[in-house]
């Protein structure tokens, strides 16, 4: 591997990105995208976009590997899957000796066993747009290749970058479109989820399917969520189990009824009360779209669990006159004034978990319970925090790596081994394994703050 190769694979260690601003901020950086039928290609609207420059050379051809040639090197391998105009001259080189070896080698067989051999989809009307599969993952038992209708993600890292991320729909006939080059849907549907297209300007692009969290992030908003991070520890707060039964409000725009059903599963349900009939829309509309999906990429169906009501909660007492729920989530303005209607239907010893995002409202719902004679206690107060890192092997100015210095203890043991060391045994310091430092320190992208959770737990008294 050579220095540079080896700097460019450092750089593209992956870090679990800010999952908000980072996004915000790469998706600004963004000067065009879409997914609709047009895209820059068709409608000229992306003339002006950035595009990396990079040696121009026929795409790689998969096939090749797959009908038993010669296997990809390491190095052939590793610079597939990199930003294309991060590798250096050598690297060019070397790719355009193998498409010259591979072009050699194919003269023999007939077009017909070429098509058939090789993965490599050609865009209708697309004079360069040759998009190719670029990893051909082994296929496993069960697992489902993506299709119309689902809810998939793209995603593109450049060197430390997250440079775009974007949630769309696969429908048939329209493209997702970027300053990065396009991709046609058809295309994407039939392949397996967490397969590397290259876009039309060689760009290579993770197509796969979105987590929970990520759906929930990208999903369309009302208002603001719950985020995935303050919300699992909810759920941890209210100890919710499958089974189990929860009553919600606000549902907002749907993101942590969503959890809430994962988390009480087909057993359980969830009763989600929201006062605004636009927000109570956006939620049922981001829960069947969640569900329509996963259907279509799991074969099963995501169980129907959450009754979603239109109304408001400090009035709900008919609502939910004969119920009760294991534990509450309110995620609403003036929480204290509902508990009145609330704490009634709460199981003893169950939580009611509340979300929200200024320590002065804490304080309001604090001084609410205190002027109430209701049967809770305050156990908990929190804010939820997580640090991202940064983790990557130390280079020097010319790109290759630092190398560990060894203790002199270390350096006696080798040369004891060395010398007397039996034949055909390898000291341990003969391994590359563990040879490269590190350098690792928090994340200069950091998430900001979200909100505050309560936990209040009702008792017998
Ligand atoms: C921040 S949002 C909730 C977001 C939601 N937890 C999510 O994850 O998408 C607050 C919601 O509470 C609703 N709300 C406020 N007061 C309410 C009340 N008295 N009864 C029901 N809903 C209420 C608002 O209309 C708003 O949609």
């Amino acid at each position: 591997m050579t220095p540079r190769l080896a700097r460019v694979c450092a750089t593209c260690l992956s870090h679990k990105v800010n999952q908000n601003d980072l996004r915000i901020s790469s998706l600004a950086r963004t000067k065009w995208f879409g997914t609709g039928p047009k895209g820059p290609d068709g409608d000229g609207d992306g003339s002006g976009a950035q595009v990396p420059s990079g040696p121009t050379l026929p795409p790689f051809s998969w096939g090749a590997s797959r009908c038993g040639r010669r296997p990809l090197s390491p190095l052939e391998r590793v610079s597939q899957m990199l930003p294309q105009e991060s590798l250096s001259d050598e690297v060019w080189e070397l790719r355009e000796k193998r498409t010259r070896e591979e072009n050699e080698d194919t003269e023999t067989q007939t077009p017909e066993k070429l098509n058939e051999d090789t993965d490599v989809h050609e865009q209708p009307g697309d004079d360069d747009g040759v998009l190719e599969v670029m990893t051909h993952a082994h296929v496993l038992p069960e697992e489902r290749v993506m299709c119309f209708g689902e809810v998939v993600l793209a995603e593109y890292r450049r060197r430390r970058r997250l440079e775009l991320q974007k949630m769309f729909q696969l429908e048939k006939g329209c493209k997702l479109g970027s300053s990065w080059g396009s991709v046609d849907h058809d295309v994407i549907q039939g392949c397996h989820a967490g397969t590397v297209l290259r876009t039309t300007l060689g760009i290579p692009m993770l197509i796969r399917r979105p987590s929970l969290e990520e759906f929930t992030l990208f999903m369309k908003r009302g208002p603001a969520i719950a985020y995935p991070k303050d919300a699992s520890a909810m759920l941890m707060m209210m100890d919710v189990s499958e089974g189990d039964r929860v009553l919600e409000s606000g549902s907002g725009s749907g993101a942590m009824s969503l959890f809430l059903s994962r988390a009480v599963g087909s057993s359980g349900n969830v009763l989600s009360v929201e006062v605004r009939s636009d927000h109570h829309r956006r939620a049922v509309l981001n829960y069947e779209r969640w569900r329509s999906s996963w259907k279509l990429r799991s074969g099963k169906a995501w169980p129907e669990n959450v009754h979603f009501h239109l109304g408001d909660l400090i009035n709900s007492a008919p609502l939910l006159a004969g119920r009760s729920f294991s534990s509450v989530a309110l995620d609403m303005i003036n929480p204290h004034l509902a508990l009145h209607t609330v704490v009634p239907h709460l199981r003893t010893g169950g939580v009611c978990a509340v979300y929200q995002a200024n320590i002065t409202q804490i304080i309001d719902l604090m001084e609410g319970l205190r002027c109430s004679t209701l049967p809770l206690v305050c156990e908990r107060i929190i804010e939820v925090q997580h640090r991202d890192w940064l983790l990557a092997p130390s280079l020097k100015k010319d790109g290759s790596f630092h190398q560990r210095r060894k203790s002199p203890g270390e350096e006696a043991t080798e040369s004891e081994n060395e010398d007397g060391g039996k034949e055909g045994q390898v000291s341990a310091a003969h391994f590359p394994f563990g040879s490269v430092p590190y350098v690792a320190r928090p994340h200069p992208e950091q998430n900001g703050h979200t909100g505050f959770l309560v936990k209040m737990r009702k008792i017998s008294r």
